[in-house]
């Protein structure tokens, strides 16, 4: 295992039955108040991608997409829940475990053809990030990737994103 992955993984705390009884919430707030450890994720996220926008999903995308967009020399574009965002905006909506969710982007938040890295914290079902994907593409840009922390495999989010290069630092 390597430090960077040991280091991550010391610093997302399991929450038992939190935000609903049966769920193990990963709480990356122990990682985002170590600046080693937070700068190091962030300078792996951003390794290797060559972008124009990096994507940061609400709420907990946005704390990582920011600097990572900073530290790529690219533009920062927020994707929010449905009602947040003051401009024209595409919308798209995901399956919950219980009912849906619709997130937004703004219609002219993309030069067409510009090359987008979507960030979030956690892949899971991989239905946020599907969605995403699909708002980017409608917008008119090229989605080179989707790069998280934490990747929770038994839910299997990477067989929806089988066409995008998806990326996670620590996969659980
Ligand atoms: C969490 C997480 C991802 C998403 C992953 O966000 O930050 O965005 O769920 O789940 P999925 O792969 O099953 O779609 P949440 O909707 O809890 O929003 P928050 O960051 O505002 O708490």
């Amino acid at each position: 295992m390597s430090d960077l992955t040991t280091t991550i993984l010391d610093r997302i705390r399991d929450v038992p039955d939190y935000p609903r009884p049966g769920v193990m919430f990963k709480d990356i707030t122990p990682l985002l108040g170590d600046h080693l450890a937070f700068s190091s994720a962030i300078d792996a996220l951003a390794d290797g991608l060559a972008v124009d926008k990096v994507v940061g999903i609400e709420a907990r995308g946005f704390i990582l997409a920011a600097p990572v967009a900073y530290r790529s020399g690219a533009g920062f574009v927020p994707v929010r829940k449905k009602g947040k965002l003051p401009a024209e905006a595409l919308e798209a909506s995901y399956d919950l475990e219980y009912g849906s969710a619709v997130i937004e982007v703004h219609r002219d938040a993309f030069t067409p053809g510009e090359r987008v890295l979507i960030v979030d914290d956690v892949l899971a079902t991989g239905g946020t990030a599907r969605a995403a994907v699909e708002l980017v593409g409608r917008a008119g840009a090229q989605v080179v990737g989707v790069s998280v922390l934490m990747e929770l495999a038994f839910l299997k989010g990477r067989e929806r994103l089988a066409d995008v290069d998806v990326r996670a630092l620590v996969v659980v």
